[in-house]
Order: C-alpha cells, then sequence, then structure tokens
C-alpha cells in the first residue's frame, strides 16, 4: 500500500467509464515529444512564454479545453546552461490572473514567480531568471493563490532541464527525443464525452485530485516508444496534481541516476521508485539488455477495482521496443558527480512545521477570508496557521544552514521549498532510500517526521518572499501553505 487506508478509501469516487474508454483507444499511440527550446548553445532575444487558452486531443478523438504555454497544451521543454541569465518575457492570455513559478530553481524571491508575481490577463511580466545552479531537472507551473491546482491541472506547466559544464561533457545520452526523453507524468479524468473533467468535490479537497486515466506528455497512455540500441536516459517528472507514483520496469532493475537538483554520486540500482507530486528522477535503461520493455506505474486502485481487488493496480505508461539503430554505445557509468554526505553536526538551528489537516471552524473562515480555496471543505494550514499573503512566517538568514523538520497531524503528503536543493536527512524517522540521498526539493511526510538539511543563496524579501507549501495541489490552495524571507 502506497498511501495509508484512508486516503486510498477516500478517492473512490472514479467512474469506471472512464477507464474503459482510456483502454478502448487502440492501436497504440505514439509517445508525444515535447517540443525543445535548447538555449545551451546561446541566447539571442528574449525567451516568449504565452499563457494561453486552447483545445487539445489527450486521445479520446474529441478535444478538450485547455491551457497552453506556446503549445495545446503544457510549455515546452526549456533546455538551457548553468551561468545564463534567462529573458523572460511572460503573455498571460488565459483570460483569468495567473503566475508562473520555476520549481527547482535557485532564483531570488522576486523573480521566483510565486503567488506574489501575479501576472494579470492581457498582460507580460519579464522577469529575468540567473541560472547559477547545477546540472538539474527543473519546471514551471502556475501558483496562483488559491488556482494553483486548476490552472496547473488545465496545462499551465513545462519542464526547464539546466546542463553545465560537467552534464555537457558526461558519458551519458543526450539527444533530445532520440535517447534522452523528457517524461511529464500526469493523471486525469474524462467524462463521457471523452473531454478533460476536473470537478471538485469535498473528496477532491480531502485527498487532492486523482484521475482514473494516466497521460504521458500529454497523451493518454499506454504509449509506445522505438529506443536506438545502446543506453537511453528517462528524465521524469510528476505533474499529478495529488498522485503518488511507484514506477517500475516490466524487465526489473531500473538505474536511477539523478533527482530533483541534479546528479547522485553513482547510480543507484533500484526494483522500483515511488514519485511523489513534484518529485524529479533520472533513470538509465540498458537496450541492449532486453528487446522490449516497458516503464509501468502502480498506484492505488481506485472506486470498483478497489473494492473487488482491494490492492493496488499496475499500468503501463510505455512500451519500448529496441530499433535496429545503434545509439549510444557507452557503458552504465559508475560515477556521476561529487556529493559529500550532509552534516547535520553543527547546524544551529531547526525549525519545526506541522502540516494541518483539519483547521476547525474559525480557523477555516478565516483560510476562506484569506482567499484560500477549498470548497467546502474545512480548511488547511502548517503550524496552525492557514496561509496568508500579507503574514511572514519565518525569517531565514541567507547562506546559513538550518535543518527543518516536518510532521503531519494526517495523511501523506509531499512538502517543498522555493529557492532552493536541500538533503533529505530522514523521511517518516527512517534515512531516505539511496536514490533520494542527493539534491532534493521535495520530501515526503506521513507518520513520524521528515528532517531536510537546507541552506539558501538567494534573497527573497517581505513583498517577494518564498514559499514552503504541500505539493497536493488542492491542500496547497487550501491554505497548506506558508512564506519566508531570506536576506
Ligand atoms: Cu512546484 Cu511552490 O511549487
Ligand atoms: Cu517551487
Ligand atoms: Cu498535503
Amino acid at each position: 500500500m502506497l498511501i495509508n487506508r484512508r486516503t486510498f478509501l477516500a478517492g473512490s469516487a472514479a467512474s469506471l467509464g472512464l477507464t474503459n474508454l482510456a483502454m478502448a483507444q487502440s492501436p497504440k499511440r505514439a509517445l508525444p515529444i515535447i517540443p525543445l527550446t535548447d538555449l545551451t548553445n546561446g541566447i539571442s532575444r528574449r525567451l516568449s512564454l504565452n499563457l494561453q487558452n486552447a483545445a487539445h486531443d489527450f486521445g479520446t478523438g474529441v478535444s478538450s479545453q485547455t491551457y497552453g504555454i506556446n503549445n495545446s497544451y503544457l510549455g515546452p521543454v526549456l533546455r538551457v546552461k548553468q551561468g545564463q541569465t534567462l529573458p523572460f518575457d511572460i503573455s498571460n492570455n488565459i483570460g483569468d490572473i495567473t503566475t508562473l513559478h520555476w520549481h527547482g530553481l535557485h532564483i531570488p524571491g522576486a523573480v521566483d514567480g510565486g503567488p506574489h508575481q501575479e501576472i494579470a490577463h492581457g498582460e507580460v511580466w519579464s522577469p529575468d531568471v540567473p541560472i547559477r545552479q547545477r546540472a538539474s531537472m527543473n519546471w514551471f507551473h502556475s501558483h496562483t493563490h488559491g488556482k494553483t491546482a486548476q490552472q496547473t491541472h488545465k496545462g499551465l506547466a513545462g519542464v526547464l532541464l539546466v546542463e553545465d559544464e560537467a552534464s555537457l561533457d558526461a558519458d551519458l545520452p543526450k539527444t533530445y527525443g532520440v535517447d534522452d526523453f523528457t517524461l511529464v507524468l500526469q493523471d486525469k479524468s474524462f467524462n463521457s464525452k471523452g473531454q478533460m473533467a476536473y470537478n471538485l468535490s469535498e473528496e477532491v479537497f480531502e485527498d487532492g485530485f486523482l484521475g482514473d486515466t494516466f497521460v504521458v506528455n500529454g497523451a493518454i497512455a499506454p504509449l509506445t516508444q522505438g529506443l536506438p540500441r545502446g543506453l537511453v536516459r528517462l528524465r521524469i517528472l510528476n505533474a499529478c496534481n495529488a498522485r503518488f507514483l511507484e514506477l517500475s520496469m516490466q524487465t526489473g532493475a531500473m538505474t536511477v541516476i539523478a533527482s530533483d537538483g541534479g546528479f547522485l554520486a553513482s547510480p543507484v540500482e533500484v526494483s522500483s521508485i515511488l514519485m511523489s507530486p513534484g518529485e524529479r528522477y533520472e533513470v538509465l535503461l540498458d537496450t541492449r539488455v532486453a528487446a522490449t520493455n516497458t516503464l509501468n506505474v502502480t498506484s492505488e486502485a481506485e472506486g470498483f477495482f478497489a473494492d473487488l481487488l482491494g490492492r493496488d493496480k499496475t499500468t503501463s505508461l510505455i512500451e519500448f521496443s529496441t530499433t535496429a539503430t545503434e545509439g549510444f554505445s557507452g557503458a552504465m557509468p559508475t560515477h556521476l558527480a561529487n556529493l559529500e554526505p550532509p552534516r547535520a553536526s553543527d547546524v544551529k538551528r531547526t525549525r519545526d512545521f506541522q502540516l494541518n489537516m483539519d483547521m476547525g471552524e474559525d480557523l477555516a473562515a478565516l483560510a476562506i477570508a484569506w482567499d484560500n480555496f477549498c470548497g467546502d471543505a474545512g480548511a488547511m494550514g502548517i503550524n496552525g496557521q492557514p496561509m496568508k499573503m500579507d503574514r511572514i512566517d519565518e525569517k531565514v538568514a541567507k547562506g546559513v544552514p538550518e535543518i527543518w523538520r516536518i510532521s503531519v497531524d494526517d495523511q501523506l503528503h509531499p512538502f517543498h521549498i522555493h529557492g532552493c536543493s536541500f538533503r533529505i536527512l530522514r523521511q517518516n524517522g527512517t534515512p531516505p532510500p539511496a536514490y533520494a540521498e542527493g539534491w532534493k526539493d521535495m520530501v515526503h511526510v506521513e507518520e513520524g517526521w521528515s528532517e531536510v538539511l537546507v541552506s539558501f543563496d538567494h534573497a527573497a524579501p517581505e513583498d517577494a518572499p518564498y514559499m514552503y507549501h504541500c505539493h497536493i495541489l488542492e491542500h496547497e490552495d487550501c491554505g497548506m501553505m506558508g512564506q519566508f524571507t531570506v536576506s
């Protein structure tokens, strides 16, 4: 069981017909390759991102109303290099207020794109975003106060790959769409007409939105993809609003080489990885070992399946077949990056954060007054307080390592901190799995507590603070978020 029983049972509103609809689609579609904007060789002009209303067919044969960023759904994959400054012009044409946050980037609060950097409809936001951090897979998504869940679900999200000298030189596959794939995983629900649906109910606020159909890069799974002979790299983002995903390969082991904030010290071979919403992992496959392989996801079964089977359900996301083409012929690397074990012994400051599911009536009323969005459900918060835009919860000194200790009063939550990468010391009271020992900006918290070692290199003033929050986006919108300055 991936998620505690309560979450598991509560998510049972799913309608069976949708799964059937997805399964009825055949022959299988090809994996869409998201358009790449490769800037690693230089930037000669401002970078336009147009947030727009669009129509997108996920594979049901009908168009759904979506948001896209230059595309009909999601944004481009931006590939940039450490040392660059990205001159964005971000136009909001969605007909609603929005923001665009750079998840995983170590950048000043003023350009972080959090809820304080609102872009009104028809306006352009032009942040210059400095890339100073190491090679890593990051992403961008709406972070509009009270509207993050619905806007991100509708398509305001994209991937930003940071490269550095070492990653560009590394003996690893790096030909985009050939032996280096970016995979954006999401769960959706479609109505009887085949259109994407996001219906809010009290359950959706309690558990976050859980769809019954998986999509990869905006297309309903399972998908197919031919791979060259040799090593192949998968850069994977869990962009679900709320769903934890356990990923595995049909032939057995998978090799993890990077987590949220960069390369691991050396590859870690595992039989599966558990990814929360917001997490990224990079995986290497050797197609010389097996002619076919499948990327599978195991997740809580829902509705009918949960009642009938009472156990998790495995779905294939992408069916890979090896072609006759020779690809990246190198061997599995043995060393990836210099990564010291985290040193927490001389840290002087520990901060405690408790994620609260049920705030009681008085605070729930306040939460709504403070523009949190909870539907009919009670408000959520952190340390007894729902999110409030004009309250600074913590003041952090720049460059000074701290321990942040996170606990919960109920359920499983993915906790995220802006403006940094951290190291996990404890996850639910135990050391993290080896594949989560490197640079991270997400940590799981359920029973017990989790602890991270964190420090911040950029400033975030009172009018542009950083956020920390649960990355179940409906929880974030409902007030499970706080803000801090760095100076
Ligand atoms: Cu990915 Cu504050 O978010
Ligand atoms: Cu973030
Ligand atoms: Cu949560």
